[in-house]
């Protein structure tokens, strides 16, 4: 049987970003691996400026991998104490998968550097090296090639075109209060909630509600509620919404999503709720306003503006409001969701009007169910027909 062969990705990621991500790719492809592990540094002994809390560089790892085929977070380097070498990393890891090959995935300077690592006869014996290189010129040139491969060294360069993205760069953006295009949504979205990198955390409470989703969730809903509440700040700043406001709302509007039906009815009904036949029997329709009143009695939301939003994001109703639209239409456009027909269409409008693009959305969801020979809610015909009354209402406004 042929070895596995396992491809391993150090750093400190702080944060991960696109360029971590594309040489790994890179190494999975060229280097036939079967699989990749993100290994995230451990906090050294002494804090370095600027360095997060491991725990939460392994998280944004972890967020930024998850789903992608071949790629693993890993927490070998994470818990262990003191000072880190390679060395004992790779000791570990050929223990844990004595039958596997391993391939350590690093950029050319540090590879140049790595006669002077601890031990580099051991390390060349643990691991093969795929090497990722830093300019155009062809790094088989380099003298140091054939010295590294006299001491042992086995190794090859990726052909992936050099760029250059520094941490640096991507901490500085975010301090100042930008999105590095470096950075995937959902770490973005993280980094906003914790108030890492010297920002703000917004909402104040976004740790206490990750906690708790992180339980609540599955991984792929977890992932889901970050992507909405990362687009619903955008929609909110586009269309002067409070950004707290919306990302909350959007965080938590799928909260109760992973209850079992009974769960949501015997919600409902201990705590009264008005609902149709229709949406008491699915729980499509009823973690929405099931979601309000765990988002109210377990997460500790008050403000009615947020449960409100959250009580109408399954169906829409009549009256929605700005902040209602930005979580409904969020949900539906989030960066994840799968291409749909009717989906540029909604994104591009709800840059534009919110009203145009709630319409368009629920319009295409009843040409759908129609489609399918299925009943749409009542609700949804109600809204559509209400925005586009709305919209008249405004354009004659405008005319006058
Ligand atoms: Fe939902
Ligand atoms: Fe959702």
């Amino acid at each position: 049987m042929p070895k596995e062969k396992i491809g391993l990705m150090g750093g400190s990621f702080n944060p991960i970003h696109e360029r971590h991500l594309e040489m790994a790719s890179c190494a999975l492809k060229e280097g036939g691996l079967d699989r990749v592990l993100f290994l995230p540094t451990g906090n050294p002994p002494h804090k370095k400026t600027g360095l997060e809390e491991a725990e939460h560089r392994y998280e944004m790892t972890r967020l930024a991998v998850s789903g992608i085929p071949g790629f693993e977070p890993c927490r070998v380097e994470l818990e262990r104490k003191g000072t880190i070498y390679t060395v004992d990393t790779l000791a570990i890891l050929k223990k844990q998968y004595p039958n596997a090959e391993l391939y350590y995935i690093i950029g050319e300077d540090t590879f140049f550097d790595l006669p002077n690592w601890r031990k580099p006869d051991k390390v060349f014996e643990l691991t093969r090296f795929l090497v990722c290189r830093r300019d155009t010129h062809d790094p088989e040139e380099d003298p140091r090639c054939g010295k590294m491969r006299k001491m042992g060294c086995k190794f090859s360069f990726l052909s992936l075109p050099p760029r250059d993205v520094s941490s640096t760069a991507v901490r500085a953006e975010l301090k100042e209060g930008g999105d590095p295009d470096e950075l995937k949504p959902q770490v973005i979205e993280y980094i906003r909630l914790m108030g890492l990198y010297g920002r703000e955390p917004i909402p104040a409470d976004g740790e206490a509600y990750y906690t708790r989703l992180k339980k609540n969730l599955s991984d792929k809903r977890l992932m889901h509620s970050l992507l909405v509440s990362w687009s619903a700040r955008r929609l909110a700043k586009r269309h002067g919404v409070d950004e707290n406001r919306a990302a909350t709302a959007a965080l938590l509007h799928d909260c109760a999503k992973c209850m079992p039906l009974s769960a949501m009815q015997q919600l409902a009904k201990e705590h009264r709720l008005l609902l149709d036949k229709m949406s008491l029997q699915s729980g499509n329709l009823l973690h929405g306003p099931v979601g309000a009143v765990v988002a109210e009695k377990e997460y500790g939301v008050t403000d009615p503006n947020v449960l409100a939003a959250i009580r109408c994001h399954t169906t829409g109703k009549v009256g929605m409001l700005p902040l209602d639209m930005i979580v409904f239409l969020s949900d539906k456009i989030e960066p994840s969701r799968r291409s749909y027909p009717a989906l540029e269409e909604v994104r591009r409008l709800a840059q534009e009007s919110l009203p145009a693009a709630m319409s368009h959305s629920l319009r295409s969801t009843l040409d759908y169910v129609k489609s399918q020979s299925g009943v749409p809610h009542p609700a949804t015909q109600q809204v559509a027909d209400w925005l586009d009354r709305l919209m008249a209402q405004q354009r004659s406004n405008e005319n006058e």
